[in-house]
């Protein structure tokens, strides 16, 4: 990709979250993934995949001696206990992940998640010494509400942890309108909102929100990440379907070739 985007402090990151898909036949995407980004030229971002957490330990293995790094897509605020099905954040981190998405607007959804709760798993991330992606985004009808950004004012709120620094927590903003959708808001919108989440982590975390990194989710793929990710504030992307083949992911990578 010709275009390139670039932010003077922040280096960017662009995640790739497999959602529920992904079986170790998958392994082959990020091999090829490994491959693509050794021969091609050198991309100026921090790359992470979040596959399921089955799949972990597997890619971590896989992506041995990439820039790759592997993320889970959920944990449970205790480090350990008697909550049937749930993985903790101690857990990824022995399995070799390094960042685990938290707050993700299907979380919230499917599974009642309130702003408290994800603030509970971003700190179980800082505890077991992951990077927490925390997720926030307005859905379709808060956004012709005009209630854009007192939702997300509120989300940030409620779901950053107090200890949150620009090493340890990053920020996405996903609207739900525009997950799996192939819409996404225009360049200015993002801006707009981009621009107030980093008011919001300059004031609440003074220099530390200042190079917090800022994602933006929602319909990601190689013809728009060149567009988004040129956007003020804008440092990354965390990709759904896009991230699932490595052609495609690596298109969007390249929005931050050097
Ligand atoms: P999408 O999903 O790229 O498939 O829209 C983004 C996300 O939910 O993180």
């Amino acid at each position: 990709m010709a275009a390139t985007a670039k932010s003077p402090r922040v280096k960017a990151l662009v995640a790739g979250n497999w959602k529920m898909n992904g079986l170790k036949a998958s392994r082959k995407e990020v091999t090829a993934l490994a491959k693509r980004l050794a021969k091609g030229k050198r991309a100026s971002c921090d790359v992470l995949i979040c596959p399921p957490a089955t799949l972990v330990g597997l890619l971590k293995e896989a992506a041995k001696g990439s820039k790759i790094a592997i993320g889970g897509q959920d944990c449970h605020a205790k480090p350990s206990g008697a909550h049937t099905g749930d993985i903790s954040a101690e857990m990824l981190k022995d399995a070799g992940a390094s960042h685990v998405i938290v707050g993700h607007s299907e979380r919230r959804a499917d599974h009642g998640e309130t702003d408290a709760v994800v603030r509970a798993k971003a700190e179980a991330a800082l505890r077991a010494g992951l990077v927490a992606i925390v997720c926030v985004g307005e859905t379709e009808a808060q956004r012709d509400a005009g209630e854009t950004l007192t939702v997300i004012g509120t989300q940030l709120a409620g779901s950053l942890p107090d200890a949150a620094t620009a090493k340890t927590v990053v920020v996405a903003y996903e609207p739900v309108w525009a997950i799996g959708t192939g819409r996404t808001p225009t360049a200015d919108d993002v801006a707009k909102v981009h621009a107030a989440i980093r008011a919001a982590l300059k004031k609440r975390f003074r220099g530390e929100g200042e190079a917090m990194r800022i994602l933006y989710g929602g319909s990601v793929k190689p013809s728009n990440a060149a567009e988004l990710m040129a956007v003020p504030n804008v440092n990354g992307a965390l990709v759904g379907g896009a991230s699932l083949k490595a052609e495609d992911f690596y298109g969007i990578i390249g929005a931050y070739q050097a």
